[in-house]
């Protein structure tokens, strides 16, 4: 007979069973709530990390933020031009400094080949690409430089290789100077030295020149009144009167160069001046028979007065027409034209003076401004250096533009505020009257 468990024991079986298995489900859910809640702590904890990784973040990135902005500000206002390339030689940093140097625009620069900035110098490398190519630096090079509007300028740089931490070369940074002012006004220096010299010379010769000069027309002019028209010695004698009459131009002109001015200052019109000048350039003209010369006036009247020495401009003015319409024997434009003008450095009123005549050859436009530099068979070549003396003394600029066979533009800026008063032209000038006067 099977013995069969009484219900009392199957009870109590069940019930230790059950004890047993809640007692393990009590401790797996105690050590699960122990593990949730050391995770919940665990999260917080790492919470709080990231919290502090991202304030300490956050404090570099504005670090960081102001650093670039305090280079960026360095950089920005410090006189010299800063360039830098990476490996590439592609432009990575390029400061205001430069960008008015180079007469570029940041924007169209950044990330460009830097051989494309001087294409038109250095022979073609550009310093910067030869530093990373014979991994060099280079020190205080003088060098000329054209930008790619063609403006030529003079720049002092240094060139040096970017290295990274572990020394390697990641590119190269150049720093340079525009010394083309500094050049231009040695120039000036040097050239107004040999004018005060030249002039000193010049007054004296004159002088002694002038006088026999005089005398030898004067008795010329006598002898050929004693001649018959038919008498063939009667040309000879016009001759030596037409001689005289050049050198006495050539000598008067030089005079005029040598001669130190003050500057007899008036509000005037500009567009008055060139009238005057203009009427007797019509006067030559027709003096001269010249055939199809045009004239055009083109004046901006809304800036028209100036405090200048309206003689002496017109006298400039009138050089420089009679320039014009000598190179164009048989015809052509003569522009002239006023019009406001401003820069950095001044405004004022520009004149221009345009012909279509047969223009400067390249050779020798830088010399068209010497003194005796002539390509005409009477020509003295003082003209034009009358002309920048008069200019210069107004603390005004002359340029010119020329190309052969289509003509030549001559612009002169007249600045309205300039202070004649400490002109250092004018005491050059003021010691010179002291040294010509003795000679005069
Ligand atoms: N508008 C022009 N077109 C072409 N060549 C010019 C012009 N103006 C000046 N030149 C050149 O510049 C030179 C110097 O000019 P500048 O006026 O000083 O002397 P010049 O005209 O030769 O003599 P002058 O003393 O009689 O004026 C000229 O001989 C000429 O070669
Ligand atoms: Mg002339």
């Amino acid at each position: 007979m099977i013995e069969t468990p009484s219900i009392n024991k199957l009870a109590m079986k069940w019930d230790t069973d059950l004890t047993a298995a809640f007692h393990t489900f009590n401790q797996y859910t105690r050590r699960l709530e122990e593990s949730y809640n050391q995770l919940q702590n665990r999260v917080k904890e790492i919470d709080r990390e990231m919290a502090l990784a991202n304030a300490r973040l956050k404090d570099k990135v504005q670090q960081l933020d102001s650093l670039t902005i305090y280079l960026n500000s360095l950089l920005s206002s410090i006189h010299s031009g800063v360039i830098a390339v990476n490996l590439e030689g592609k432009v990575s940093t390029i400061n205001m400094a430069a960008e008015k140097i180079l007469k570029v625009i940041k924007s169209n620069v950044m990330g460009t080949r830097v051989g494309e900035i001087f294409k038109n110098s250095d022979g073609g490398t550009s310093l910067l690409l030869l530093a990373l190519e014979k991994k060099k630096n280079f020190i205080d090079v003088e060098r000329k430089i054209v930008t790619n509007q063609g403006m030529v300028k003079w720049v002092e740089s240094s060139v040096s290789l970017i290295k990274d931490t572990s020394e390697n070369t990641i590119g190269a940074v150049e720093v340079f100077r525009d010394l083309s002012e500094i050049r231009e006004l040695e120039t000036r220096l040097r050239s107004a030295d040999k004018l005060a010299a030249l002039g000193a010379m010049a007054a004296s010769i004159a002088h002694e020149i002038r006088n026999p000069l005089n005398g030898i027309e004067g008795f010329s002019a006598l002898l050929g009144r004693d001649l018959d028209d038919s008498d063939p010695r009667k040309k000879l004698v016009k001759n030596i009167i037409h001689g005289t009459k050049n050198l006495n131009k050539t000598v008067t002109e030089l005079l005029v160069f040598a001669r130190p001015f003050r500057l007899n200052l008036k509000n005037s019109s500009i567009s008055g001046i060139l009238d005057k000048t203009l009427f007797f350039v019509t006067e030559e003209i027709k003096q001269k028979s010249i055939q199809n010369v045009i004239i055009r006036k083109e004046y901006d009247l809304d800036i028209d007065s100036l405090k200048c020495d309206p003689e002496k401009l017109q006298q400039a003015f009138l050089n420089l027409c009679l320039n014009a319409i000598q190179s164009m024997p048989s015809g052509g434009n003569l522009i002239v034209f006023t019009r406001s003008f401003g820069n950095d450095e001044s405004e004022g009123i520009q004149v221009g003076i345009m012909d279509t005549g047969m223009g400067i050859k390249k050779e020798v436009v830088h010399k068209i401004f010497d003194p005796f530099f002539t390509t005409k068979q009477e020509g003295t070549g003082l003209g034009l250096a009358i002309v920048n003396k008069i200019v210069e003394a107004h603390n005004g600029k002359i340029s010119v533009e020329s190309q052969e066979n289509k003509g030549t533009s001559f612009y002169i800026n007249l600045p309205v505020k300039c202070n004649y008063e400490s002109d250092t032209f004018g005491s050059r000038w003021e010691n010179n009257e002291f040294l010509i006067s003795q000679y005069l």
